[in-house]
Protein backbone atom coordinates (compact mmCIF):
# COMPACT_ATOMS: atom_id res chain seq x y z
CA UNK A 1 0.00 0.00 0.00
CA UNK A 2 1.24 3.44 -0.80
CA UNK A 3 1.06 6.04 2.03
CA UNK A 4 -0.50 9.43 1.45
CA UNK A 5 2.58 11.41 0.72
CA UNK A 6 3.54 8.99 -2.22
CA UNK A 7 -0.07 8.94 -3.52
CA UNK A 8 0.34 12.80 -3.47
CA UNK A 9 3.95 12.70 -5.37
CA UNK A 10 2.37 10.68 -8.03
CA UNK A 11 -0.44 13.23 -8.42
CA UNK A 12 2.21 15.85 -8.60
CA UNK A 13 4.41 14.33 -11.06
CA UNK A 14 1.24 13.30 -13.81
CA UNK A 15 0.46 17.09 -13.61
CA UNK A 16 3.99 18.04 -14.16
CA UNK A 17 4.17 15.94 -17.34
CA UNK A 18 1.11 18.10 -18.68
CA UNK A 19 1.91 19.62 -21.75
CA UNK A 20 -0.20 22.32 -23.51
CA UNK A 21 0.40 23.77 -26.88
CA UNK A 22 1.94 26.99 -26.96
CA UNK A 23 -0.82 28.70 -29.27
CA UNK A 24 -2.97 30.37 -28.74
CA UNK A 25 -0.96 31.39 -25.74
CA UNK A 26 -3.81 33.59 -24.10
CA UNK A 27 -5.91 30.24 -23.62
CA UNK A 28 -2.80 27.88 -22.40
CA UNK A 29 -0.71 30.43 -20.51
CA UNK A 30 -3.67 31.04 -18.01
CA UNK A 31 -4.13 26.88 -17.73
CA UNK A 32 -0.20 26.11 -17.08
CA UNK A 33 -0.26 29.73 -14.56
CA UNK A 34 -2.99 28.28 -12.64
CA UNK A 35 -1.90 24.61 -13.13
CA UNK A 36 1.52 25.52 -12.17
CA UNK A 37 0.17 27.43 -8.31
CA UNK A 38 -0.87 24.19 -7.26
CA UNK A 39 -3.09 23.78 -4.55
CA UNK A 40 -3.96 21.51 -2.19
CA UNK A 41 -4.84 19.09 -4.64
CA UNK A 42 -6.79 17.16 -2.11
CA UNK A 43 -9.79 16.15 -4.55
CA UNK A 44 -7.59 13.54 -6.98
CA UNK A 45 -5.94 12.59 -3.50
CA UNK A 46 -8.73 11.44 -2.16
CA UNK A 47 -9.80 9.82 -5.24
CA UNK A 48 -6.72 7.69 -5.40
CA UNK A 49 -6.67 7.13 -1.57
CA UNK A 50 -10.82 5.83 -2.14
CA UNK A 51 -9.59 3.52 -4.84
CA UNK A 52 -6.39 2.29 -2.78
CA UNK A 53 -8.81 1.54 0.22
CA UNK A 54 -11.40 -0.38 -1.76
CA UNK A 55 -8.46 -2.42 -3.23
CA UNK A 56 -8.11 -0.71 -6.75
CA UNK A 57 -5.29 -0.34 -8.98
CA UNK A 58 -4.44 3.69 -8.64
CA UNK A 59 -2.89 3.54 -12.53
CA UNK A 60 -6.89 3.15 -13.50
CA UNK A 61 -7.80 6.42 -11.34
CA UNK A 62 -4.77 8.42 -12.38
CA UNK A 63 -6.31 10.38 -15.16
CA UNK A 64 -9.79 10.51 -13.31
CA UNK A 65 -7.82 11.80 -10.56
CA UNK A 66 -6.17 14.71 -12.87
CA UNK A 67 -9.94 15.11 -14.41
CA UNK A 68 -11.39 16.13 -11.10
CA UNK A 69 -8.55 18.35 -10.32
CA UNK A 70 -8.91 19.76 -13.79
CA UNK A 71 -12.50 20.64 -13.17
CA UNK A 72 -11.71 22.27 -9.30
CA UNK A 73 -9.22 24.44 -11.17
CA UNK A 74 -12.28 25.48 -14.36
CA UNK A 75 -14.75 26.26 -11.18
CA UNK A 76 -12.03 28.56 -9.45
CA UNK A 77 -11.09 30.56 -12.12
CA UNK A 78 -14.89 30.82 -12.61
CA UNK A 79 -15.63 31.45 -9.11
CA UNK A 80 -13.01 34.57 -9.17
CA UNK A 81 -14.72 36.60 -11.67
CA UNK A 82 -18.05 36.07 -9.83
CA UNK A 83 -16.26 36.91 -6.66
CA UNK A 84 -14.35 39.73 -7.82
CA UNK A 85 -11.52 37.68 -5.44
CA UNK A 86 -8.26 39.51 -6.62
CA UNK A 87 -5.92 37.02 -5.03
CA UNK A 88 -5.57 32.98 -5.33
CA UNK A 89 -3.11 30.60 -4.28
CA UNK A 90 -0.68 33.66 -3.18
CA UNK A 91 -1.13 35.47 -6.41
CA UNK A 92 -2.83 37.54 -8.97
CA UNK A 93 -5.94 35.64 -9.72
CA UNK A 94 -6.63 34.59 -13.47
CA UNK A 95 -8.99 37.56 -14.24
CA UNK A 96 -7.28 40.30 -13.11
CA UNK A 97 -3.87 39.29 -14.22
CA UNK A 98 -5.43 38.76 -17.84
CA UNK A 99 -9.13 39.65 -18.22
CA UNK A 100 -12.32 38.28 -17.48
CA UNK A 101 -12.64 36.97 -21.34
CA UNK A 102 -9.63 35.00 -20.85
CA UNK A 103 -10.76 33.19 -17.81
CA UNK A 104 -13.93 32.27 -18.77
CA UNK A 105 -12.41 30.50 -21.96
CA UNK A 106 -9.61 29.20 -20.43
CA UNK A 107 -12.08 27.98 -17.52
CA UNK A 108 -14.26 26.00 -20.58
CA UNK A 109 -11.25 24.55 -22.03
CA UNK A 110 -10.27 23.04 -18.74
CA UNK A 111 -13.89 21.75 -18.21
CA UNK A 112 -13.39 19.94 -22.19
CA UNK A 113 -10.19 18.60 -20.74
CA UNK A 114 -11.24 17.23 -17.66
CA UNK A 115 -13.49 15.08 -19.02
CA UNK A 116 -11.03 13.90 -21.48
CA UNK A 117 -8.86 12.77 -18.77
CA UNK A 118 -11.78 11.08 -16.98
CA UNK A 119 -12.44 8.86 -19.62
CA UNK A 120 -9.30 7.28 -19.25
CA UNK A 121 -10.02 4.47 -16.81
CA UNK A 122 -11.08 0.54 -17.03
CA UNK A 123 -13.83 0.37 -19.77
CA UNK A 124 -16.38 -1.30 -16.88
CA UNK A 125 -15.98 1.76 -14.62
CA UNK A 126 -16.13 4.74 -17.68
CA UNK A 127 -19.98 4.93 -18.16
CA UNK A 128 -20.47 5.39 -14.00
CA UNK A 129 -17.73 7.69 -13.36
CA UNK A 130 -19.07 9.45 -16.24
CA UNK A 131 -22.59 10.22 -15.37
CA UNK A 132 -21.48 10.76 -11.59
CA UNK A 133 -19.14 13.32 -12.76
CA UNK A 134 -21.64 15.31 -15.30
CA UNK A 135 -24.54 14.88 -12.49
CA UNK A 136 -21.88 16.61 -10.13
CA UNK A 137 -20.56 19.41 -11.95
CA UNK A 138 -24.53 20.72 -12.53
CA UNK A 139 -24.87 20.56 -9.02
CA UNK A 140 -21.59 22.44 -8.38
CA UNK A 141 -22.72 25.15 -10.73
CA UNK A 142 -26.02 25.36 -8.77
CA UNK A 143 -24.54 25.53 -5.75
CA UNK A 144 -22.59 28.41 -7.31
CA UNK A 145 -26.11 30.06 -8.41
CA UNK A 146 -27.58 29.90 -4.65
CA UNK A 147 -23.90 31.10 -3.43
CA UNK A 148 -24.71 34.36 -6.02
CA UNK A 149 -28.43 34.80 -5.04
CA UNK A 150 -28.06 34.68 -1.38
CA UNK A 151 -25.58 37.83 -1.78
CA UNK A 152 -28.72 40.16 -2.71
CA UNK A 153 -31.57 37.79 -1.14
CA UNK A 154 -32.15 39.03 2.30
CA UNK A 155 -33.53 36.07 4.55
CA UNK A 156 -31.33 32.85 4.20
CA UNK A 157 -31.56 30.44 6.87
CA UNK A 158 -28.88 27.85 7.89
CA UNK A 159 -30.38 25.30 6.40
CA UNK A 160 -30.18 27.10 2.81
CA UNK A 161 -26.68 27.85 3.35
CA UNK A 162 -25.72 24.33 4.42
CA UNK A 163 -27.92 23.28 1.45
CA UNK A 164 -25.73 25.55 -0.51
CA UNK A 165 -22.39 24.79 0.54
CA UNK A 166 -23.44 20.92 -0.19
CA UNK A 167 -23.91 21.49 -3.82
CA UNK A 168 -20.53 23.57 -4.29
CA UNK A 169 -18.41 21.99 -2.38
CA UNK A 170 -19.51 18.70 -0.94
CA UNK A 171 -20.76 17.33 -3.96
CA UNK A 172 -16.88 17.55 -5.29
CA UNK A 173 -15.65 15.87 -2.65
CA UNK A 174 -18.08 13.21 -2.45
CA UNK A 175 -17.76 12.23 -6.09
CA UNK A 176 -14.20 12.17 -5.64
CA UNK A 177 -13.71 9.47 -3.00
CA UNK A 178 -17.05 7.45 -5.17
CA UNK A 179 -14.69 7.90 -8.27
CA UNK A 180 -12.33 6.00 -6.82
CA UNK A 181 -14.57 3.51 -5.10
CA UNK A 182 -16.01 2.70 -8.52
CA UNK A 183 -12.91 2.43 -10.25
CA UNK A 184 -11.95 -0.01 -7.50
CA UNK A 185 -14.95 -2.06 -8.00
CA UNK A 186 -16.51 -1.42 -5.13
CA UNK A 187 -20.19 -2.42 -4.45
CA UNK A 188 -22.98 -0.31 -4.02
CA UNK A 189 -23.23 -0.16 -0.38
CA UNK A 190 -19.85 0.85 0.02
CA UNK A 191 -20.09 3.02 -2.67
CA UNK A 192 -22.74 5.56 -1.25
CA UNK A 193 -20.85 4.90 1.94
CA UNK A 194 -17.79 6.84 0.91
CA UNK A 195 -19.81 9.09 -1.16
CA UNK A 196 -21.87 10.65 2.35
CA UNK A 197 -18.39 10.74 4.17
CA UNK A 198 -17.18 13.27 1.00
CA UNK A 199 -20.17 15.50 1.93
CA UNK A 200 -19.95 15.21 5.30
CA UNK A 201 -16.14 16.25 5.41
CA UNK A 202 -17.10 18.26 2.59
CA UNK A 203 -19.03 20.68 4.60
CA UNK A 204 -16.92 20.91 7.36
CA UNK A 205 -14.37 21.64 4.62
CA UNK A 206 -16.37 24.89 3.28
CA UNK A 207 -17.08 25.51 6.89
CA UNK A 208 -13.27 25.90 7.65
CA UNK A 209 -13.06 27.85 4.20
CA UNK A 210 -15.30 30.34 5.75
CA UNK A 211 -13.87 30.45 8.74
CA UNK A 212 -10.26 30.66 7.30
CA UNK A 213 -11.51 33.66 5.13
CA UNK A 214 -12.10 35.49 8.09
CA UNK A 215 -9.42 34.24 10.80
CA UNK A 216 -7.03 32.88 8.42
CA UNK A 217 -3.31 34.67 7.50
CA UNK A 218 -3.52 35.90 4.07
CA UNK A 219 0.25 34.57 3.36
CA UNK A 220 -1.10 31.02 4.16
CA UNK A 221 -4.68 31.02 2.95
CA UNK A 222 -3.43 32.54 -0.24
CA UNK A 223 -6.84 34.53 -0.55
CA UNK A 224 -7.79 38.18 1.00
CA UNK A 225 -8.68 38.23 4.60
CA UNK A 226 -12.15 39.16 4.46
CA UNK A 227 -13.04 38.48 0.86
CA UNK A 228 -16.14 37.07 1.93
CA UNK A 229 -17.00 40.47 3.85
CA UNK A 230 -16.01 42.26 1.40
CA UNK A 231 -18.38 40.74 -1.35
CA UNK A 232 -20.96 40.39 1.66
CA UNK A 233 -21.19 36.45 1.32
CA UNK A 234 -23.94 34.81 3.28
CA UNK A 235 -21.78 32.31 5.61
CA UNK A 236 -22.27 30.46 8.33
CA UNK A 237 -20.03 32.75 10.01
CA UNK A 238 -22.64 35.67 9.44
CA UNK A 239 -25.90 33.52 9.81
CA UNK A 240 -24.47 32.69 13.24
CA UNK A 241 -23.96 36.17 14.04
CA UNK A 242 -27.31 37.27 12.93
CA UNK A 243 -29.03 35.01 15.19
CA UNK A 244 -26.70 35.18 18.11
CA UNK A 245 -26.90 39.13 17.98
CA UNK A 246 -30.26 39.74 20.13
CA UNK A 247 -30.90 43.97 20.03
CA UNK A 248 -28.37 44.32 17.72
CA UNK A 249 -29.38 42.21 15.00
CA UNK A 250 -30.51 44.92 12.94
CA UNK A 251 -27.50 47.09 13.41
CA UNK A 252 -25.16 44.16 12.51
CA UNK A 253 -27.28 43.23 9.46
CA UNK A 254 -26.86 46.53 8.16
CA UNK A 255 -23.68 46.89 8.85
CA UNK A 256 -22.97 43.40 7.01
CA UNK A 257 -24.48 43.91 3.62
CA UNK A 258 -23.62 47.74 3.22
CA UNK A 259 -20.55 48.20 0.92
CA UNK A 260 -18.20 50.64 2.37
CA UNK A 261 -16.07 52.95 0.60
CA UNK A 262 -12.84 51.34 3.23
CA UNK A 263 -13.16 47.69 2.62
CA UNK A 264 -10.79 47.56 5.90
CA UNK A 265 -13.00 49.37 8.41
CA UNK A 266 -15.90 46.83 7.14
CA UNK A 267 -13.79 43.83 7.52
CA UNK A 268 -12.56 45.59 11.21
CA UNK A 269 -16.29 46.23 12.42
CA UNK A 270 -17.78 42.50 11.21
CA UNK A 271 -14.76 40.64 12.87
CA UNK A 272 -15.15 42.47 16.00
CA UNK A 273 -18.89 41.64 16.21
CA UNK A 274 -18.13 37.79 14.95
CA UNK A 275 -15.83 38.18 18.38
CA UNK A 276 -18.32 39.42 20.86
CA UNK A 277 -20.77 36.64 19.85
CA UNK A 278 -17.87 34.29 19.81
CA UNK A 279 -18.61 32.82 16.26
CA UNK A 280 -15.25 30.91 15.75
CA UNK A 281 -16.24 28.82 18.06
CA UNK A 282 -19.33 27.85 17.18
CA UNK A 283 -18.49 27.45 13.60
CA UNK A 284 -15.90 25.21 15.22
CA UNK A 285 -18.21 23.57 17.07
CA UNK A 286 -20.48 22.74 13.88
CA UNK A 287 -17.31 21.47 11.67
CA UNK A 288 -16.48 19.05 14.66
CA UNK A 289 -20.05 17.79 14.13
CA UNK A 290 -19.69 17.12 10.52
CA UNK A 291 -16.62 15.56 11.31
CA UNK A 292 -18.15 12.89 13.56
CA UNK A 293 -20.78 12.18 11.03
CA UNK A 294 -18.46 11.77 8.67
CA UNK A 295 -15.89 9.06 11.24
CA UNK A 296 -19.77 7.37 11.31
CA UNK A 297 -20.09 6.97 7.68
CA UNK A 298 -16.29 5.62 7.90
CA UNK A 299 -16.99 2.93 10.29
CA UNK A 300 -20.15 1.73 8.24
CA UNK A 301 -17.47 0.55 5.62
CA UNK A 302 -17.01 -3.03 5.51
CA UNK A 303 -13.18 -2.16 5.33
CA UNK A 304 -10.39 -2.54 8.02
CA UNK A 305 -6.54 -1.82 8.49
CA UNK A 306 -4.08 0.62 7.33
CA UNK A 307 -5.51 2.33 4.36
CA UNK A 308 -9.01 3.34 6.48
CA UNK A 309 -6.36 4.32 9.32
CA UNK A 310 -4.69 6.73 6.65
CA UNK A 311 -7.41 7.98 4.97
CA UNK A 312 -9.06 9.01 8.72
CA UNK A 313 -5.44 10.38 9.62
CA UNK A 314 -5.59 12.31 6.31
CA UNK A 315 -8.95 14.12 6.67
CA UNK A 316 -8.26 14.82 10.57
CA UNK A 317 -5.71 16.70 8.94
CA UNK A 318 -7.54 19.02 6.78
CA UNK A 319 -9.49 19.78 9.37
CA UNK A 320 -6.59 21.20 11.22
CA UNK A 321 -5.45 23.09 7.51
CA UNK A 322 -4.17 26.73 7.37
CA UNK A 323 -4.86 27.04 3.59
C1 LIG B 1 -11.13 26.17 -2.77
O1 LIG B 1 -10.75 24.83 -2.75
C2 LIG B 1 -12.59 26.22 -3.07
C3 LIG B 1 -13.41 25.65 -2.01
C4 LIG B 1 -14.24 24.71 -2.24
C5 LIG B 1 -13.32 26.17 -0.66
P1 LIG B 1 -9.36 24.37 -2.13
O2 LIG B 1 -9.23 24.92 -0.75
O3 LIG B 1 -9.23 22.91 -2.29
O4 LIG B 1 -8.33 25.13 -3.06
P2 LIG B 1 -6.89 24.69 -3.61
O5 LIG B 1 -7.13 23.85 -4.81
O6 LIG B 1 -6.16 23.97 -2.52
O7 LIG B 1 -6.24 25.99 -3.98
C1 LIG C 1 -15.94 27.81 -3.68
O1 LIG C 1 -16.53 28.66 -2.79
C2 LIG C 1 -16.84 26.90 -4.42
C3 LIG C 1 -16.38 26.69 -5.80
C4 LIG C 1 -15.32 27.24 -6.33
C5 LIG C 1 -17.16 25.83 -6.63
P1 LIG C 1 -15.66 29.94 -2.39
O2 LIG C 1 -15.97 31.09 -3.27
O3 LIG C 1 -15.75 30.12 -0.90
O4 LIG C 1 -14.16 29.46 -2.71
P2 LIG C 1 -12.87 30.34 -2.54
O5 LIG C 1 -12.85 30.81 -1.10
O6 LIG C 1 -12.97 31.46 -3.50
O7 LIG C 1 -11.74 29.39 -2.82
MG1 LIG D 1 -14.58 32.48 -4.17
MG1 LIG E 1 -17.55 31.66 -4.50
MG1 LIG F 1 -14.17 30.87 0.36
Amino acid sequence: MNPIQDLQLRIDEAFSEIRFPSAPADLYNPITYTLGLGGKRLRPLLVLASCQMFGGDIADAINPAIGIELFHNFTLLHDDIMDAAPLRRGKETVYKKWNSNVAILAGDTMFALANKYMLRTRPQAISQVIELFNQTAIEVCEGQQYDMDYEKQQHVSIPDYIEMIRLKTAVLLAASLKTGAIIAGAGSADCNYIYNFGIHIGLAFQLKDDLLDVYGVQEKFGKVSGGDIIAGKKTYLYLKALEAAGAQTETFRHLYVTPDADNNQKVMKVKAFFNQLNIENFTRELIDDYYQQAMNDLSSISLSGEAMEEMKDYTAGLMEREN
